[in-house]
């Protein structure tokens, strides 16, 4: 099985622009992965505990459960209208997390992995965690980007994580000399192992409830709640069916696991790359059940950060609205290289979209179902040779490489090549010249046919990135094959099969 998630996203604020290429990033790896027949878990969600949503709640006036449920709503239905084929979904306060999360803040406890100590220091609300003075900025203070610090001292459980730096250590090492990095892309790794080198104290893991109390409680001391984080990681395993109760059935969780997560390239360090595996390993998981890290770059305003302080979030919900759902889902996946940075710019995303899709795809389906239509009444005749059954399945190859190395922006690149291969083809072989000579009648067949079939091949390969105009195409060609990547081979459109009739599927935008 292939288990893959998305970060889960907080719910203090609204879904920007970055969730969403997140959440089509990774509905773009899924379906590649059901198109190679592979079964498929993949799990996304909502963060929904911690000090901020606490603190955004009181500023409405409302309970935290009332202001998490409101923000749940939009982010579910976001994700229905962008087509995000999500399996399961990971909502923090469903009772089923709580109790997996408290069965392994009990195993963990009953290890001995905790223990309680009273501590000093600046504390940062915003990024709800206590500072050191390796977090000061060159002036000696502590930067805008940890928000209101605060002097407080309180007693909290400690979570051994230093002791696994070692273990961390090798296990990266394994990983890569074994060709299944921990983190992809490759150049992430050494970030990642530098920080482990660094890894010196202990993990924090409760808020005591006089300060916090939406959270979940821990089993062994009611005063406290659990730290956000560790309270969000452990969602990947609850909500596959993971709970370390002794005797619970875990055969579907183990059927499951382990999961590819998908994350941004700031919760890498220390969240994912280093809490997490730490967190499994005390918890038993071998080293070859610990998850990989497939980690993706930020799309900026500008080549600034996007957030709510500069007032410069993009809303992908309105662009969905204004542009329609394909022209971002492919502005998302075909604009930004898997890993690094992109500025964010919404002339672009109408530019790719005409160019691409309504100029280069649209133009080559209509032409080509117009001029079967108009020459051989929308029926085919099939052909066994076509000059572009090679160079399709040199491409079809190429896109396969690429998406198992999840480079969508290639990925796309090569379905493209198809396409525009197709409407040089058009240009080259002039059907409307050969149609008006009856001994090139032969030849005319040959060319209607291996467009018809090249557009089949590309519905497939854009299906991952473009779900429903990938479908309306495969309904204009009456193409009802099975969706998998073996309908790739040349040649599968019948003798005499008659296409449908043409309808615009990416009307121009502006
Ligand atoms: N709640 C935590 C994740 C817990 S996972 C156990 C969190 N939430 S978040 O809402 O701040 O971010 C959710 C995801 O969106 C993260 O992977 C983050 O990296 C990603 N992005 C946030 N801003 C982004 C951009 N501007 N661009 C691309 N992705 C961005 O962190």
């Amino acid at each position: 099985m292939f288990f893959i998630t998305t970060a889960i996203d907080y719910t203090n604020g609204v879904p920007h622009i970055g969730h969403a290429y997140e959440k089509v990033l990774t509905d773009a790896i899924a379906r590649y992965r059901r198109l190679k027949g592979e079964e498929v878990f993949f799990l996304t969600g909502v963060d929904q505990h911690g000090q901020k949503v606490q603190q955004s709640a009181q500023k409405q006036g409302v309970a935290p459960a009332d202001f998490v449920a409101g923000v749940t709503e939009k982010f579910l239905a976001l994700w229905r209208k962008l087509d995000i084929s999500n399996d399961a979904w990971a909502a923090t306060t469903d009772p089923l997390h709580k109790h997996c999360v408290r069965a392994m803040l009990r195993l963990l406890w009953e290890n001995g992995d905790f223990y309680k100590a009273a501590r000093a220091g600046h504390y940062s609300v915003r990024q709800e965690q206590f500072l050191t003075d390796k977090e000061r900025g060159p002036d000696g203070e502590f930067g805008p980007e940890w928000g209101e610090v605060v002097l407080i001292e309180e007693e909290n459980y400690y979570f051994r994580l230093a002791r696994h730096r070692q273990w961390l250590l090798d296990l990266i090492d394994a990983r890569s000399a074994a060709g299944r990095p921990l983190v992809t892309p490759e150049f992430r790794v050494a970030e990642l192992r530098n920080a482990v080198e660094k890894l010196a104290g202990d993990l924090c893991i409760s808020r005591p409830k006089s300060r916090l109390e939406w959270g979940i409680e821990l089993p062994f001391d009611e005063n406290f709640v659990t730290y956000v984080w560790f309270d969000a990681l452990s969602n990947y395993a609850s909500f596959a069916g993971y709970d370390p109760t002794p005797g619970a059935d875990q055969s579907l969780f183990r059927s499951r696991w382990p999961a590819l997560h998908v994350i941004g390239k700031d919760i890498l360090v220390p969240p994912h790359g280093i809490y997490w595996p730490i967190m499994l390993k005390a918890c038993g998981f071998a080293d070859d059940d610990i998850p990989s890290l497939l980690v993706h770059g930020w799309w900026n305003i500008a080549g600034e950060k996007m957030s709510k302080s500069e007032g410069n979030i993009v809303d992908p919900d309105a662009l969905a609205d204004t542009f329609g759902v394909p022209a971002l889902r492919h502005y998302l996946l075909a604009d930004i290289a898997i890993g690094r940075d992109a500025d964010f710019s919404e002339e672009r995303l109408v530019q790719r979209y005409n160019t691409d899709l309504a100029n280069s795809l649209g133009n080559l389906l209509n032409r080509s179902l117009s001029m079967a239509k108009r020459y051989r009444a929308g029926s085919l005749r099939r052909q066994p040779d076509s000059p572009l059954a090679g160079f399709v399945a040199e491409k079809v190859a190429a896109y396969s490489l690429r998406m198992d190395a999840f480079d969508t922006q290639g990925a796309i690149g090569s379905a493209w090549e198809i396409i525009a291969r197709c409407n040089a083809y058009v240009e080259e072989s002039a059907p409307w010249q050969l149609a008006k000579d009856p001994e090139a009648a032969g030849r005319l067949d040959g060319v209607l046919y291996s467009l018809a079939e090249a557009i089949r091949i590309v519905s497939i390969l854009i299906s991952p990135f473009l779900p429903a105009p990938a479908a309306a195409i495969r309904a204009q060609l009456a193409w009802d094959g099975p969706l998998h990547m073996d309908q790739c081979a040349w040649g599968l459109l019948a003798d005499g099969h008659r296409l449908g009739d043409p309808v615009p599927v990416f009307p121009r935008i502006g």
